[in-house]
Formats: structure tokens, sequence, C-alpha cells
């Protein structure tokens, strides 16, 4: 079982948990998929990121590198997305993702070979380091002064494990397997999306693109965003905000700027009754290879793959969950079978 610190600091009680009983109705239907003219509008009436022309750099030379030594490419999503209410933005919209799921992924990938590009929020949990960088599990309480009081050393009790986590992290870095690239906003999680999905298409059927962020379904548009800090005299001490839905870009992503990458996009709910649906309205709408439906309550217990031949659950078994076995070592290797699948399929039909 994995060690972790114990501290009269640490409490046990988490505040980031919602009140699920209360969320929004999600049993209303879905916005429609997003179409070329929905892109062309996105993408022109929006200003790129400025540091865009770097990060294809990057991506360039990441994929060469790999595409040289025919190793597969997976892009793994992570954490949430911010929707500014300010240009110089003091306030903003966020959501719960702390990236968890996208971190620990992506540690998989990398453990069965892969390369990754891993496209996160800046500052959640970031693959290796969130062992020690959550803030329930303090680094501080992992380390220990010397006898002779004049060096920190790591604690005896954690040598073993992070001698481990230390050890693939230096191997990953080594060899050049991991790129890191940062958001904050909605806005630029779609354009460095759209920017590396065109680089990947280098490697066509060898990339894998595991969809795993959390992105805002709703954002201010920059033609309303105010330039300044919004006074409260200002908006007669009410603030209402009007937002307009983003567009749904899975579709464009599938049908264009990555047709022949197979696509595992993620469904959240908190109702478990309509779970499955969506995740299938999910698969037909985007037209992709699998949806992994996940329960905000239970989702690092249990997922439910739904393909278009039909649906099947992971669970983790009560020995498992005790023994702190991530559910990403289950079903990572089940995706890369999956993409092992599809590369076949691919080839069969001669592409
Ligand atoms: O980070 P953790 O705390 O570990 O939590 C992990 C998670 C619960 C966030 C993760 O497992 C998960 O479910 N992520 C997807 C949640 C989500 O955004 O669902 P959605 O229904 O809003 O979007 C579904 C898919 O459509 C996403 O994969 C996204 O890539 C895509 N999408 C979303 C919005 C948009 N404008 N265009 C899109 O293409």
């Amino acid at each position: 079982m994995t060690e972790t610190p114990t501290s009269p600091m640490l409490s046990r009680v988490h505040t980031s948990a919602p009140d699920t009983d209360s969320a929004i109705d999600r049993t209303i239907p879905e916005f429609p998929a997003a179409t070329p003219i929905d892109e062309d509008n996105y993408f022109r009436l929006h200003k790129p990121p400025p540091y865009l022309s770097q990060i294809s750099r990057d991506v360039a030379e990441f994929i060469n590198f790999h595409h040289k030594q025919n190793r597969k490419v997976a892009l793994v999503t992570s954490g949430g997305t911010t929707v500014p209410l300010e240009n110089n933005t003091v306030r903003f919209i966020d959501n719960f993702s702390a990236g968890t799921r996208g971190a620990t992924s992506a540690e998989y990938f990398l453990e069965n070979s892969y390369a990754v590009i891993f496209l996160h929020r800046e500052f959640s949990l970031l693959p290796y380091s969130r062992h020690y960088s959550h803030t329930t599990n303090c680094f501080l309480d992992y380390l220990a002064e010397s006898p002779d009081g004049t060096k920190v050393e790591v604690d005896d009790k954690f040598q073993k494990k992070m001698l481990v986590v230390l050890k693939k992290y230096r191997y990953a870095k080594d060899q050049n397997l991991l790129l890191m690239v940062p958001f904050t906003t909605v806005h630029q999680y779609l354009f460095t999306l759209k920017l590396i999905a065109q680089e990947m298409s280098v490697i066509g059927y060898d990339a894998v693109f595991f969809l795993a962020a959390a992105v805002s379904d709703f954002f201010l548009p920059s033609s309303r965003i105010p330039q300044h800090k919004i006074q409260s005299k200002e908006v007669g001490g009410k603030l209402v905000v009007d937002l307009e839905p983003v567009p749904k870009f899975l579709r464009r992503l599938v049908d264009s700027w990555a047709p022949i990458a197979m696509i595992v996009s993620f469904k959240l709910e908190t109702d478990d009754s309509i779970l499955i649906d969506k995740a299938r309205a999910a698969l037909k709408r985007y037209n992709h290879q699998l949806v992994i439906g996940n329960l905000l309550q239970t989702r690092k217990k249990q997922v439910v793959f739904v393909t278009p031949e039909g649906e099947r659950w992971v669970k983790l078994t009560p020995p498992q969950i005790k023994n702190r076995i991530d559910i990403e070592s289950i079903l990572v290797p089940e995706i890369i079978s999956m993409h092992g699948d599809w590369i076949q399929s691919r080839k069969e039909i001669g592409l």
C-alpha cells in the first residue's frame, strides 16, 4: 500500500466536492456539433494566443523526432479551461478539474512506450510530480532534516516509492518523451488543440487523442469582453453574465483536423441514469471511436467504455481501491490495445 504523510495540517475534508443534488439539469439536449462555418467564424473573430508559433515549432520538432523512430504519440488534454470576464483578467469562470485523470493517464501512456504531448491547464497536476504536488499531499511532509541538521533529505519512509517515481520521470525527460504544452483559457485551449492536431497529422493513425480536459461549455466572445476590471458601481451592484455556447469542435477534430487518428473523448455526468445515453449520443454526434463515460462522484473508481459495438464498465475491485491502484493503469492499456486494432483497420483499407 502507498505510504502518504500524515500531519495535523492535513484535513480529510474536501471542500471541492460539489453538491451534486443541486447540479444543473443535464437531461436537456446538447448543442449541435460545430460546422466548418462555426470553425471559420470562431478562429477568424478571435485573436490567436501570441505564443502559438513557438508551440508550433516545439510540437513539429517533437513529432518529427518520434516519427523517425516509429513511436506512437498520445495527445493527452488535462484540467479545466477558464472563461475570463475581463481582458485584464481579475475575474473568470472556472471548473472543478484538477487534472488528475490527464496527469495519471499520461504516465501510463509513457510506461507503454508512447511519446506524450501533455496539453494541460497551467498549474494543474503534472505527470510524476502529481504524486507530491497535490495540496492534500504537501511535498514538505515527504522531507526531513539530516541528522546533523544541515541538509534536507527525503524521509526514509518515502525513499523507495519516490525513487521509482524519480527514475520514471528522469527517463521520460532524458528520452524526450514528454512535451508539456500549457493553456489557461478556453480560447487558448481551442487554438492550441487545433494547431497540435494539424501538426500531428504527419503521423496519421499512429496518433491517439485522449481528451480528458474539462472544456468550458460557455464563453464570453472577445467582442464583448470589457478591457478592464468590471467596477461594481457601473453594474449597479449586480453582475449579469450573458455567455455564448462554445462551438463543439470535437466534430471538426474528427472530420478535418485529425481524420485518421484514433480519438477518445470523455463524458462527465453527475446523474448515473443518463450517463450511457449521453456518451452514446456523443459518439453518434462526433462519429469517433470511443467515449469514456464517468460520473463526478465515482470517476476515480469506475468508468464506462462506449463504442459503436456496445458498452463495458471498467471498475476497480475493493482490494484495488484499498491498494490505491490508479484506474488509469487499467484503462490506458485497454485504449492502447484498441489503438493497435485501429491502426490495423486503417492499414486494411489502405490508409
Ligand atoms: O481532472 P480530474 O479532476 O481528474 O477530472 C477528470 C474529468 C472528470 C474532467 C475527465 O475524466 C472528463 O470527464 N473530462 C471531460 C469532461 C467534459 O468536458 O465533458 P464535455 O461533455 O463537456 O465534453 C465532452 C468532450 O467534448 C470532451 O472530451 C471535449 O474534448 C469535447 N469538447 C468539449 C467542448 C467543446 N467546445 N468542444 C469539444 O470538442
